[in-house]
């Protein structure tokens, strides 16, 4: 972005993807860490006097309106972080209406679209849309990381029409930590992956262990690992078509791959369940895990201390149902210590910035993504559409 020049950007409009996709509560924001981190890209281009056009998704309505995904709390919201700038909301975003829109602003103001997916042609990446889409812009940029694995209208199919079509600020720190982390890591670099399904994360799990010095596996996760091993895993969550898989990486991964070695146990996921903490073959045949116990908190944070690089996708337990957070909770605690002695520490987006952030510790990690699937995609190694798109020789 840094390399628009001054006559592509002043008096320009400038076509901006944001990942928008922002939890509503009551009408209004739930939460803006997205709004907020796309604020350094909004306001480089205010300054430098561009008419700023930005459009996101926001949830999944079924490519028709519906007031209840509709963008302009999300445009309130953004009025409200950026006083004296003036940002305005519109009903439209493709059609007349949305480029009278984008051609009523004057240098230096914002207009928020309404929502991409209410047209049909969105996830479909109709290059009809595309055009519409290309009407609204002089320039592109694509900061919207959290949807980059998308290949949509609005993120893949309008970057070839516009030129240039660059990176955002966001977009280019989040490819910079991720891409850093898997490409020249410090070291010990140190993964640590949780969350419910093996199968979700065979990819990452792949792609990541030659590059890591250790694998720390929890959530459940690790209870079909456990299924592998021959341990009884009681009535917890396990993916029996995935055991032989499993087995394999086992053997695969062999000292690099860590797995819990204790887990809080109880006969149902319910806050005042009667909890236990056992050793991992010891599980009880009619009670669940449903976090790692703190054996193995221990032991992660162990690790965790002594990396240089650690990068986190997932959980370690039911975190959303307290007392099973202890374990998610334990290696927030660990990387914020890590980070403390100089590590780089990167946290997924999704759920385990979800968990950093009950933790109170998303400032004290080196960076946080705002983008879950993406985040995962890019760790596995997969190209994202919405970045392939741009055209680098300007970004
Ligand atoms: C996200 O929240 O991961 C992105 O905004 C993408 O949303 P989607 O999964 O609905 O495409």
């Amino acid at each position: 972005i840094r390399d628009l020049t001054d006559e592509q950007l002043r008096g320009k409009r400038a076509l901006v993807r944001v990942d928008f996709n922002v939890p509503l509560d009551g009408g209004k924001v739930g939460d803006d860490t997205r709004i907020v981190a796309a604020l350094p890209t909004i306001q480089y281009l205010v300054e430098r006097g561009a008419r700023v056009v930005l459009f996101s998704h926001l949830g999944r309505p079924k490519a028709a309106p519906d007031p209840k995904y509709s963008m302009r709390p999300v445009a309130e919201r953004l009025a409200e972080l950026m006083p004296g700038t003036k940002v305005e909301f519109c009903p439209a975003s493709d059609g007349d209406e949305a480029v009278q829109c984008t051609e009523r602003l004057q240098p230096g103001g914002v207009v928020v679209l309404e929502n991409t997916r209410f047209l049909p042609g969105e996830e479909k990446n109709d290059p009809a849309l595309s055009k519409a889409f290309a009407r609204l812009g002089d320039v592109y940029v694509n900061d919207a990381f959290g949807s980059a694995h998308r290949a949509h209208a609005s993120t893949e199919g309008v970057a070839h029409l516009l030129r240039p079509a660059v990176a955002g600020f966001l977009m280019e720190k989040e490819l910079a930590y991720l891409g850093q982390a898997l490409s020249d890591p410090k070291r010990p670099f140190v993964a640590i992956l949780g969350g419910a399904k093996i199968s979700g994360k065979l990819d990452v799990i792949e792609q990541l262990l030659p590059k890591v010095d250790r694998m720390l596996i929890g959530g459940a996760m690790a209870n079909t690992f456990f299924k592998a091993m021959g341990l009884e895993t009681g009535t917890s969550l396990v993916e029996d078509d995935r055991v032989e898989m499993a087995k394999s990486l086992l053997s695969k991964g062999g000292d690099k791959l860590v797995l819990p070695v204790d887990a809080v146990v109880a006969p149902e996921l319910k806050s005042d369940a009667r909890t236990t903490v056992v050793a991992r073959d010891a599980v009880p045949a009619d009670q669940a895990m449903y976090d790692v116990g703190p054996r193995t908190v221990d032991a992660f944070a162990k690790e965790i201390r002594a990396a240089k690089t650690v990068v986190w996708n997932g959980p370690m337990g039911v975190f959303e149902t307290p007392p099973f957070d202890a374990g998610t909770l334990g290696v927030a605690r660990a990387l914020a210590e890590a980070t403390a002695a100089g590590a780089t520490t990167v946290v997924g987006g999704g759920d385990s910035a979800a968990a950093i952030a009950q933790a109170g510790l998303e400032d004290r990690v080196t960076h946080v993504s705002t983008g879950g699937g993406a985040s995962l995609e890019f760790l596995e190694g997969k190209v994202l559409p919405g970045v392939a798109a741009l055209d680098t020789r300007d970004a």
